[in-house]
């Protein structure tokens, strides 16, 4: 979704909001602009399109000045255009303004506005932000950015420049992330840690309401009542300084994919002491984890995906009734949440406007919540009683597969550490999984140094323009995740249905040549699946299995056959979701998609 930008400081603006805005790319976006303070002046330049076009537009103009803001639009109001990127300005220019998130009153504002005489020169939401603040301005940018805030309803991270104060960016927010960092050449503002890190690695998060006022001399912070924080909290953030280069690979996707064994192995070091699971930073007694009679684990896309499969775990171990939901659905209904409910917010960014809102909703109504996140200070983080980062490290790509695995093994962990807590699992129960869960960082490196076998059936599925994806158990969560990655990256039409599902409408579809993508791992329900692979296989259709390594079996009942080391049903998710991953990202290669800006998404849905 969008991304912001801004510097200000010693040396010229433009070129340093256009790495930050490449380092935002991908967050997903359909154009790009930047306004930086000159003379006294605003020079605001924005494109349709990609950064680079901006970038090109921007190297033949002579813009010198050191202060200046940028942004990434993903259209919410307005259609992509250059009239609806950011930055957008009062109506004489001297206020120009980027921002994430939705303003939900803008219409009314937009017409109160009008009615005094404002002109619009964008069908954005984001554009009643720059007249408000030139209605407030006297003297003090901070001040009238306050004072227009005051009248917004939604959610928003500004960044504010104003020509009559030179050097100086306002920056404030609500409901959609923001962080400051002073590098040793100036000062820096971006909604993801991301673009700052050449910069910095010391950051501030600002917190709902809070305000940063930069400028070359430093940066002051502000609470929502606009009283000066003296000590604000700086986050230390700790990623590669290549997280963001391909690493050789052909693109992010493929670089995350072979970074999995990395992320199960970080993901569980420290995590077992003595036989016990040690997840302090949930703050629980084991005596409270006791008491959890019901979990619900709310989500969005691949991280809802993570949670069905934690469904089998938590019921299979701990016995503890659990649904998933989707968190625009939760959000909107009444569930029945007592306080020995446990809420699971689980978010790759943190910062899902839906799972957020499931957040507090679910907090208000008594549960107790437990966010799974990949990202350090992020809202879901901060909003949630307890928390588990994954150790993916940032993910550029925007489908989702080695924070997903992150996902898959925290909720494992917290499936484990439920069962024991209420005395499902002995102690020495508990030290066999886990080292069989460990086992599975070497188990993908294995799938990941042989790839013929996925490739080859991809190539043979390229050309389709639908897919089936079967599975029973965990193998029908693992296959929901398999065809979501497939149509987000390759838009090929993938739908995935519980196998013994298929009698009951899908296998209508059936005919000479259709891809059944199954997940026929071994598991208490494999005989039942290798049934449904032979209907499919009876009406023509072109079966691809996933199977455990051994199986020779399966070759009577298959096309081509992914083959994956053995792991008892319980981690199956993890190993199984591999190929999966790499099958997607085959067939979208050969499709001349781009795997990892793929059109219509955005890596953070900030908004609802
Ligand atoms: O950041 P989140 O995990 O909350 O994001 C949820 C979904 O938007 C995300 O998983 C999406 O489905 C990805 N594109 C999947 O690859």
């Amino acid at each position: 979704m969008c991304g912001i930008v801004g510097y200000t400081g010693g040396r010229p603006a433009q070129d340093i909001l256009i790495e930050g805005l490449r380092r935002l790319e991908y967050r997903g976006y359909d154009s790009a602009g930047i306004a930086v303070e000159q003379g006294g002046k605003l020079e605001v330049v924005h494109r349709k399109g990609k950064v680079g076009g901006l970038a090109e537009t921007v190297a033949n103009l002579d813009i010198a000045g050191t202060c200046g803001i940028g942004h990434t639009r993903w259209a919410t109001h307005g259609k992509p255009s250059e009239r609806n990127a950011h930055p957008h300005t009062s109506c004489g220019g001297h206020i120009a303004v980027v921002h994430n998130g939705i303003i939900e009153n803008y219409a009314e504002l937009r017409d109160e506005l009008t009615a005094r005489g404002h002109e619009f020169t964008s069908d954005t939401d984001t554009e009643v932000v720059a007249h408000l603040v030139e209605e407030a301005y006297v003297d003090d940018l901070l001040q009238a950015v306050h004072e227009a805030a005051a009248r917004l309803v939604g959610a928003y991270a500004l960044a504010v420049v104003c020509d009559s104060e030179p050097g100086v960016i306002v920056a404030m927010r609500k409901d959609s992330p923001l962080v400051v960092g002073q590098g040793a050449d100036g000062a820096y503002v971006a909604s993801d840690m991301i673009a700052l890190i050449d910069a910095t690695r010391d950051v501030v998060v600002l917190g709902d309401g809070e305000a940063a006022k930069l400028a070359p001399e430093g940066i002051r912070y502000f609470s929502a009542f606009g009283e000066e924080i003296y000590e604000p909290k700086v986050t230390h953030v700790d990623w590669d300084v290549d997280l963001a280069e391909k690493g050789g690979y052909p693109d992010f996707m493929m670089k995350e994919i072979h970074e999995q064994p990395r992320v199960i192995r970080d993901t569980l070091a420290g995590r077992l002491v003595d036989g016990h699971l040690a997840i302090d930073e949930l703050d629980l007694s084991h005596e409270e984890l006791n008491l959890i009679d019901r979990v619900y684990v709310i989500a969005c896309g691949t991280s809802y995906h993570a949670g069905l499969i934690a469904k089998n775990l938590i019921e299979g171990w701990a016995r503890i009734p659990t649904e998933v939901e989707v968190a625009s659905e939760f959000r909107y209904r009444n569930p029945i949440i007592t306080p020995s409910t446990l809420v699971v917010a689980v978010s790759q960014s943190g910062e899902t406007a839906d799972t957020l809102a499931a957040i507090r909703d679910a907090r208000v109504k008594g549960a107790k919540v437990f966010g799974i996140t990949n990202v350090v200070g992020s809202p879901v983080a901060r909003e949630s009683d307890g928390v588990i980062y994954t150790k993916a490290n940032k993910e550029i790509a925007v489908a989702s597969t080695k924070s997903f695995l992150g996902q898959v093994v925290s909720l494992t962990l917290l499936a484990m550490l439920l069962a024991q807590s209420k005395g499902k699992l002995t102690t020495n129960q508990v030290r066999l999984l886990f080292r069989e869960l460990a086992d599975t960082a070497e188990q993908v490196e294995v799938i990941l140094s042989d790839t013929a076998a996925i490739d080859e059936a991809a190539l043979a599925c390229k050309d389709a323009r639908s897919a089936l994806f079967i599975g029973r158990g965990m193998g029908s969560a693992i296959s929901k995740e398999g065809a979501l990655k497939l149509k987000e990256i390759s838009y090929l039409h993938a739908e995935a249905y519980p196998a013994g599902e298929m009698k009951h409408g899908p296998i209508a579809l059936l005919d000479d040549g259709f891809p059944v993508i199954a997940i026929a791992t071994q598991s208490p329900v494999y005989d039942k699946l290798v049934s449904n692979l032979q209907e499919s296989k009876a009406r023509g259709a072109m079966v691809v299995a996933v199977a455990t390594e051994g199986d020779e079996d399966i070759k009577q009942h298959a096309d081509h056959v992914i083959y994956i080391p053995k792991v008892r049903d319980a981690f199956s998710a993890i190993t199984a979701s591999v190929p999966l991953q790499l099958f997607a990202r085959s067939i979208a290669v050969a499709r001349g998609c781009d795997v990892d800006q793929p059109r219509n998404l955005a890596k953070s849905v900030t908004v609802e």
